[in-house]
């Protein structure tokens, strides 16, 4: 949620500084997800209001695209890969260990916010699998223990 004037304003700046660009509603939930570190609900409306294109526009972009988050993340966030090499090289039981060790299911960000979990489907290192990505910093063949050690208190 946007719960100051000086947010509205930023994204109000964000939203001009696209108009003229090519794809301006996807560099404006870019630019967006990048300084909150998701797109608030209060941000497509504005989005949309500046851009001249329909509510229902910015939500279908917003829901398609994963990396585009509806709530704040935690602290640490989390992927962890779950496509065909990352299957084949055990990613499951990674997921549970994970799961149990921070009390946080995938799909979820922990209720204290250290941390959120997210699904990710193959970043291009398959050769190293099981991969995940902790915070941008890509690694392979992860265990679990590799990633509880990686989240922020
Ligand atoms: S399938 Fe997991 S990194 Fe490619």
């Amino acid at each position: 949620m946007i719960k100051s004037a000086d947010n509205s304003d930023i994204i109000h700046a964000i939203a001009r500084d696209c108009l003229g660009l090519d794809g301006p509603l996807m560099e404006a939930l870019v630019r967006i997800n990048q300084r909150f570190g998701y797109v608030p609900k209060e941000a497509q409306a504005i989005v949309a209001e500046v851009l001249n294109v329909s509510q229902a526009d910015v939500a279908g972009v917003t829901g398609f695209y994963s990396d585009f988050r509806s709530a704040p993340p935690g602290r640490t966030i989390v992927q962890l890969c779950r496509a065909e090499a990352c299957q084949a090289a055990g990613v499951a039981s990674v997921v549970t260990e994970v799961e149990a060790a921070l009390g946080c299911a995938f799909g979820e960000t922990r209720g204290d916010g250290a941390v959120t979990l997210e699904d990710a489907y193959c970043f291009g290192n398959c050769a190293l699998a099981p991969a995940a990505m902790v915070d941008g910093q890509l690694i392979g063949r992860v265990e679990a223990k590799t990633i509880t050690a990686l989240v922020k208190p």
